[in-house]
């Protein structure tokens, strides 16, 4: 380096003159960021040929028509196709046919109405360039009159209220894709009508053990011990033995009869045998955790807890009804049913009146 800062090795007139760099100093402490302005406007070919925008129109028009006919093909799709079909499909392998139909026309609903409006925008929409100061970030009052102007003018050059076609299948497919997620309410259905409170039990039924298939004695029932009960009668490979026994599980437990808080539990009990329905009262899960020093029973599925020495009550979880209880006598020396259930088994957000 010379004394001046200037390399050694670059020629002395290749380099600028002391003056030519004073000049080009001083222009670029005035404007440090010059304004390269836009590049000349290229109009689209759907600005200067009505027929092709016209080609357009119909290219938009027909996406929209295709997520109409998507969001079709998917309520086809849910009542048609069975819930266990399932299908190959390549490279996913195999999958429910049902899951596949919904996803791939709700994904071409969707995908269609956004293509429509990119299309839309990028081939018939205003194609004026606009450059825009920076400017404060608190608009003046003036500012957002302009604001709502312009928004008006954009509205009127989209084209919105003179390309009906668009307009109108927009339309269409918008309010057409919600009906997908309102077929979807057929899942939360039908109610269970009366069918909660028809279990098979009712006086005079025995109590069978579920393991070994032998009507039950108070016997056989030990302290601490948890057994599950069938109705006599209902055999397992009976053609609707799993509705059967979805409503009809017994949970059966021996407390000792001073344990039992409850006066209509000890009424309803043999000699400190108690039988509740195995049928959680949130959604439905069968309960199978006994602690036999609390004689509290847990639902594995979201831990609801029930005190079955004291009227299977609720003391923990999100279950909002106690267990439950089955009226047991003995007759014969065998455990048999008082009654039937006096409420609906299972979930409690049915209506039990
Ligand atoms: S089903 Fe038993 S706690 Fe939820």
């Amino acid at each position: 380096m010379s004394e001046t800062g200037r390399h050694a090795d670059v020629p002395e007139e290749t380099l600028p003159s002391e003056r030519e760099t004073a000049h080009v100093s001083v222009e670029k402490a005035e404007n440090p960021f010059a304004d390269p302005g836009l590049p000349p406007h290229e109009h689209r070919i759907q600005d200067i040929d009505e027929r092709a925008a016209k080609r357009s129109e119909r290219v938009v028009a027909l996406q929209f028509l295709v997520s109409m006919l998507a969001t079709v093909a998917f309520i086809a799709s849910y009542v048609a196709v069975p819930v266990d079909k399932i299908v190959y499909i390549w490279p996913i392998g195999h999958i429910s046919a049902l899951n596949f139909a919904l996803g791939l026309s709700l994904g071409v609903a969707l995908f269609c109405i956004g293509a429509g409006a990119v299309h839309w925008a990028r081939t018939l929409m205003s194609d004026v360039e606009v450059a825009d100061e920076r400017h404060p970030i608190e608009a003046e009052p003036e500012v957002k009159a302009k604001v709502m102007e312009d928004f008006a003018q954009g509205a009127k050059e989209s084209g919105f209220g003179r390309r009906k076609l668009v307009r109108n299948t927009l339309f269409g497919a918008l309010a057409m894709v919600p009906l997908s997620g309102v077929v979807l309410l057929r899942d939360l259905g039908p109610l269970p009508g009366t069918k909660l409170r028809t279990t098979g039990w009712k006086r005079g039924v025995r109590l069978v053990n579920q393991s070994t298939n032998l009507p039950l004695r108070p016997e056989d029932i030990a302290v601490g011990s948890l057994t599950f009960a069938k109705p006599e009668g209902l055999e397992d490979d009976a053609e609707d033995f799993n509705v059967q026994i979805a409503k009809d599980a017994l949970m059966i437990v021996r407390i000792k009869p001073e344990d039992i808080k409850d006066k209509q539990e000890l009424s309803w009990s043999y000699d400190g045998i108690v039988a509740y329905s195995k049928i959680c009262t949130h959604v439905g899960c069968p309960i199978s955790l006994y602690e036999q020093q609390t004689h509290h029973v847990l639902c594995p599925c979201h831990q609801s807890t029930f005190d079955l020495s004291d009227g299977g009550r609720v003391i923990f979880g999100p279950a909002g009804h106690a267990l439950p209880q089955l009226h047991i006598m003995v007759k014969d020396g065998f455990l048999e049913a008082a009654s039937g259930f006096e409420e609906p088994v299972g979930p409690s957000f049915w209506e039990r009146g």
